[in-house]
């Protein structure tokens, strides 16, 4: 049943309390959900985690949650889509200022395999500020972001900075 099935794409370096409400919300209306990590951003200067990593990171958060699996995948988001034969995208919208990305990555998507659709939905609006950038950058910047990521994502993120600052 294609149409229960669906890609959450991004980053997730890491996954925040944010992300993790969307897929919270999403299970409402889908089957199963693949949480998708993408490639693309691996080589950027500011990453924190490997893929690999952030996929592990989301296959045990999730390890309770069969409808719930965390993939890595490389080249077109469309490809991998049709891979899996699934026709939805999920993806969360903050803010005015996400739009116009979102917007043309939604129709672009449409545009080179028609059959699948982007569904969009809102923050939480106690998340609508939140992104996995901000709490990479503060927390690199030794701020606290223990209210915006779960608990077992700030061990490994706290584990992370102290290899690092090693
Ligand atoms: O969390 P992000 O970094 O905003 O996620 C962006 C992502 C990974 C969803 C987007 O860059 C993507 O889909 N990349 C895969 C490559 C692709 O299909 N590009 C064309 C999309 S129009």
């Amino acid at each position: 049943m294609p149409r229960h099935l669906a890609i959450y794409p991004g980053s997730f370096d890491p996954i925040t309390v944010g992300h993790q409400d969307i897929v919270r919300r999403s299970l409402a209306f889908v089957d199963r959900l693949i949480i998708a990590v993408a490639h693309v951003r691996t080589q950027r200067k500011d990453a924190l985690f490997t893929i690999s990593e952030r996929v592990e990171l989301i296959r045990q958060h999730y390890a309770d949650e069969p409808r719930v699996a965390a993939m890595e995948f490389e080249g077109l988001l469309v490809d991998f889509a049709k891979q899996q034969d699934a026709r939805l995208i999920i993806r969360g919208l903050r803010a005015v200022s996400d739009f116009e990305y979102e917007f043309q990555m939604a129709l672009m998507n449409h545009e080179l395999w028609p059959d699948v659709e982007t569904v969009f939905l809102p923050p939480a609006k106690e998340y609508s500020y939140l992104s996995a950038s901000l709490v990479r950058q503060v927390s690199m910047l030794g701020g606290d972001v223990s209210g915006f990521v779960s608990s077992d994502i700030f061990a490994a993120l706290s584990a992370k900075l102290a290899g690092r600052r090693a």
